[in-house]
Formats: C-alpha cells, structure tokens, sequence
C-alpha cells in the first residue's frame, strides 16, 4: 500500500529519496515517482512499475537537490500508468504533492475546479489535492500553510499528503488523517516516510504524525500545528529496530527469513512476560485492564486477514481458558453494521501493521459505542496501539513480507498469554493447568526450530504439488484456523486457488470436489478431535484425493494412510497452532518459488491496506 518518502536538508535528495522508495518496496505498489526542487522549479520523473524502472528513467539526468518528495503508488482511482503515478502538480506547475490513501469527495471537487478553468492530466483523486490547494492559495491570496488546513477541512479520506512548493523552498508541508507518516530527526535534515524503514540508517529519533496534524519541515526546524493550529510539542521517540531487521541476511527471500526468524521472535515475545519456572505471567498492558477482562460479558475481536485468523485462534483459546463468550469479527463487516456494542465488552484489535483501515475505522465504531479496546500489534507507535485504551505488542520484529508469517505466530504468543493470564486470575484455569501451559509455551520456540529443520522435506512436497490448480485446507478445533491459514499463505504467494474449512464441513459440500487432481491438507496432530480427521482422511482417500498430512511424530497410523506426511513435536492443544502452521507457511513459499513468483511482493497485496 503506497509508500512515501521526503527530504530535506543538507544531503543530495535523490539518493536518499530513491534507497528510502526501495525500502518500502515490500508494501506494494504499481507505479512510483519522485519531484526534486532545483533552482526554484520542480523537476518529476514518474511511471508505472517498479522503482529500479523510475531509477532507470532518471539515470543520467540531473538530480541535484536537497530537497524532494518521492511515492510509490498503490492506484485506487486511475488505472496504474505514467499520468497517473505521483507526484502530481498543481496547474502553474508551482506545487508536487504525493498522497497515500483515498480522497472520497475528489469527483465533486474536481468538477468545480474544471469549471474555474484548471486542466487536469490523469484521473487519480490525488491530483486533484494540488490544483485545490492551487485555488484555495489564489483565492484567499494565503500562504501554503493556510490554504493547506483549509484544504483540509473540505476534503473527505483518509490520506498522508507531503507537498512541495516552488514558492516555499525551505520547507516541505506534510499531513495526516489515517494513514501513517514518520518523520526521522536529523541533525540539519529531516527524513519523512510512511515508515520507518527508509529513516533507521539516518536517525533512529522519530516523531509519529497524529491524525489532523499539520508538519512544516525545515532542515533545522520541525514545526507541529494540531487543527486549530496551535503549535505541539513533537514526541520525539527512539525507533527499536535496527538496520539489519530489515535486510534479508542471506535469505532468498524476507518470507523464507521471516519463517526461519520465528524460533527467535516467538521467544521475544514471551521475553520479560513468561517466567515459566515461577509460574509467573506478567503482561503490562493487561494489569490496568484486568477487571474489564475478568469482567467482560463478551470479547468482540476485529482484524483482517491473517490477523484474523490469529483471532479465531484466540477465541478458541479463551472461551476454554477464560470462559468468557468470544466473537471474531472481520472488522470490515463488523464496522458497517451499526453493531450492538453492550457496556462491559472488551475489544481485542489484532494487527500487524496497525495501519489497516478497515481495523482502525472499527476501533473508532467500538470506542464510540464505549468498548474497551485492547490492541495486539506489531509496529510501536502504529495508528492501532494510538487509540486503543491499552494493549500489548508483539515482538515479531518488522515484517517485510507481504504474506504474514512470523508476524502470525508472534500474536498467536501474545494472545495465549493473555488468555492464560486472565484464565488464571478469573480462576476459570487451574493452578496445574496454568503451570502446564507456561513450561509448554516456554518450549514452543524449540519445537517451532525442530518443524523448520523439516524444510528440505517440506521442499520436496512442494516440488510434487506445485502443479495443482486447486487446494483444500481441513482442520478441526484450534487446527480449523490453521487450516484457513494455510489456505491463505498459498493463495497470496502462488495464486493457487485455496479453501480451509473446518474439516467436519467437508461433508456438506466440499467433498463434491474430491478427485485425484485436488490435494487436500489435513491438520491432523492428536487432540480432541484426532478421531474424526482420522475417519475425514479416510473418506477424501476413498474417493481417490491426494493427502497431505501434518502429524505429530511416532503417527505411524496415518503414515500409512496418507500421500505425504509432515511430522512436528507435539505440544498443549491450546499451543498446537503455532507449530502445526509451520509446515503450511513453508509449503506455500516453496511452491511459490518453484513457480518462479515473487513471494516478498506477491501481485496486486500490498503489506499494509490503508485504505478501505
Ligand atoms: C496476510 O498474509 C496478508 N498480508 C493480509 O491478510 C494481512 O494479514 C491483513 O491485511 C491484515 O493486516 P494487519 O495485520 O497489518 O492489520
Ligand atoms: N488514491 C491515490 C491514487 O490512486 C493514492 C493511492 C495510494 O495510496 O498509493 O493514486
């Protein structure tokens, strides 16, 4: 989802610009562009594809500037071409702005602004921002920063808008309003971007821009202005990720990094809160909220996506430690159906990003309604931990893949602690049931470790399978979000068609789709329902389906059975998830790669959805 980077101060902007677009490659995009001020004009050099072809485009022209504002595009309005990349200009050719996000009244704006004579060269909403700010500046006769904030208060969206003005050139003016933007703190400089990824190697001081805040940015001056233009104090905060989190060391890929990195990150995200050898579970973000949890009649979780499924997972987990009535919301649907919120419901917001429109705008409906939200995400200082009432972060590290994975296991960790946790002080868990569940998440990292010396084996599957058109995914209890899981891992990194159900459902429709030419993944390590799958695999091999199994080791019954066997360590069914998905994430990457697919930046996904 769009990235945008700025400069200014006393370095060449070009370089610092063009590295920065690469770094924020991971999030998608279509197209990409830079605008750099020389000498009083604006120089843009913009086009669709990728930011090695906009290097391209730029290579041996001339670039000297220290001041720019660079975008990559993730097209929501105008189809993905050359006209259409940002930045954009105002009319005179005095103004660039790049903007991420969705301008939702463009349409009525810019038909007034045709009629008072401006021509427009794309179709995007976008560059309707600058000829407004154009018209509003020559109406009022104001500064840019006045015809900015009124700008702003006749535009509907959700945007981050960075502009860059011929007749302002010691500044750049940035805004946001539900998208993100950070700006790094440099000594005589200033870095802007929808991260910080392209800031960390130049300043790890950041300041996050909150919604409605308008940023003037000088190379020795940073000014903050909240909507009623008084000034802020910025907050300036110390970024906790290094340079090398966001390398692939040596992978092939940040997926197959990210997948390798879980043994480390699962332990992170447990460090300073397990102490499993003195039964002790200690979870900050939870202690002031612990009554509302205790006493909650109900737990509404919102997320997307992967997140989502981490939260179906969850709600198996506390139904059965904590008793309390669980609902798993697509936070999409949930906000636009005007739901009954009852005082004494508690919101669990799981994301990795924090940034995804669809989970922030349902948080706001949440809080409206007077639910406590309690944010479970990846990325500190994000939208999401912003306006949750608390939460807790997971330590999964920045996750450059589009397809979450490490990120996956990473919540799954903090959700089984606060599960437990309050499983425990509400007394729905027994002491000896919360013992056993500490030492066997304590293990989890090592048995995560032991599943991932499976991967040539998983490769070799892969290699079998990578043909197939169609795929189904089954699993029982905590195993059916895996299953789900799984199904979404393919789709997004070999667009393969994929579908998880719960593996009882198999009967009541799916099973019309079995034949020889349909593998079916069964989630088949021993728990309640072991049985049943059992009885499933049988009636899929009866009709000549091929099976892939995940077991747990010593399985010799279904080894028998099956086309294919992943065997992983067994754990606490509550535990289960976070290894038995390893196998799945691992086969979709390698049937990705084996089809020649870029797994990092699968077609058409972008890392962070920003917009609705
Ligand atoms: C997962 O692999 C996808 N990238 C996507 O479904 C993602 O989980 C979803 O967009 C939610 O993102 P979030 O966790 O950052 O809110
Ligand atoms: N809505 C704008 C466009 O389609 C910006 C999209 C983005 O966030 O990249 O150009």
């Amino acid at each position: 989802m769009c990235g945008i980077v700025g400069y200014i101060g006393n370095r060449q902007a070009y370089p610092v610009i063009l590295k920065g677009l690469k770094r924020l490659e991971y999030r998608g995009y279509d197209s990409a562009g830079i605008a750099l001020l020389q000498e009083g004009q604006l120089a843009v050099h913009k086009k669709q594809g990728k930011v090695a072809d906009l290097e391209e485009l730029v290579a041996g022209k001339r670039v000297q500037a220290n001041i720019g504002i660079g975008h990559t595009r993730w097209a929501t309005h105008g189809a993905p071409n050359d006209i259409n990349a940002h930045p954009h200009l105002s009319g005179d050719g005095k103004l660039a702005i790049v903007h991420n996000g969705i301008i939702e009244n463009y349409a009525s704006i810019k038909k007034d602004l045709i009629q008072k004579g401006h021509r427009f060269l794309g179709d995007t909403d976008s560059e309707v921002i600058a000829h407004f700010i154009e018209e509003i500046k020559r109406q009022n006769q104001c500064a840019l920063e006045e015809a900015i904030r009124l700008v702003l208060k006749r535009i509907v969206g959700a945007y981050v808008i960075v502009i860059l003005d011929c007749d302002n050139p010691g500044e750049l003016i940035a805004v946001r309003k539900g998208s993100p933007l950070v700006i790094g703190i440099g000594k005589g400089e200033h870095f802007l971007a929808s991260d910080a990824s392209p800031i960390i190697e130049y300043t790890q001081e950041v300041v996050y821009v909150n919604d409605y805040e308008i940023a003037i940015v000088r190379p020795d001056e940073l000014v903050l202005k909240n909507s009623s233009n008084e000034v802020q104090t910025p907050y300036i905060q110390k970024l906790d990720m290094e340079l090398a989190s966001i390398e692939k060391d040596g992978y092939d890929y940040f997926m197959q990094k990210e997948i390798f990195e879980q043994p480390q990150r699962i332990f992170d995200s447990l460090r300073g809160r397990l102490n499993a050898q003195k039964g002790r579970l200690t979870l900050g973000g939870l202690h002031q909220y612990m009554d509302a949890f205790i006493q909650a009649n109900r737990m509404v979780i919102l997320a997307c996506g992967t997140s989502w499924h981490a939260g179906l997972v969850a709600e198996y987990m506390i139904e059965k430690m904590a008793r309390i009535p669980v609902e798993v919301e697509y936070a999409s649907e949930f906000r636009y159906r005007d739901p009954i919120i009852n005082k004494g419901d508690v919101i669990l917001a799981i994301s990795q990003s924090g940034e995804t429109a669809d989970t922030l705008v349902a948080i706001e409906e949440a809080k409206e309604k007077g639910a406590v939200v309690f944010g479970v995400c990846n990325v500190v200082g994000a939208s999401i931990p912003r306006v949750s009432h608390a939460g807790a972060y997971t330590h999964a590290g920045p996750e450059i893949g589009v397809a979450s994975t490490k990120a996956f296991t990473a919540q799954l960790t903090v959700l089984v602690q606060i599960a437990i946790k309050v499983g425990y002080e509400k007394g729905t868990l027994s002491p000896s049931q919360y013992f056993n569940l500490l030492h066997a998440l304590e293990q989890i990292p090592d048995k995560v470790a032991e599943v991932l010396k499976k991967d040539q084996e998983i490769k070799e599957i892969a290699r079998k399978y990578e043909g197939y058109k169609d795929f189904l995914f089954l699993g029982r209890g905590y195993n059916f979000p895996v299953a789900l899981e799984g199904a979404l891992k393919l789709k997004e990194v070999s667009y393969i068609h994929a579908e998880g159900y719960p593996a009882a459902e198999m009967k009541h429709g799916p099973i019309a789709l079995v034949e020889e030419s349909l593998p079916v993944v069964f989630i088949a390590t021993r728990d309640a329902h072991y049985s049943k799958i059992v009885s499933n695999i049988q009636e899929v091999k009866a009709r000549n389906g091929k099976v892939i199994a995940v077991v747990n080791e010593g399985d010799d019954t279904l080894r028998e059975l099956v086309d294919d066997v992943i065997a992983v360590p067994e754990t606490e069914e509550a535990l289960a998830p976070l290894v038995n998905v390893i196998p799945l994430q691992l086969l979709a990457y390698h049937i990705g790669v084996l089809k020649n697919l870029d797994v990092d930046k699968p077609r058409n996904l972008a890392k962070s959805v920003t917009v609705e």
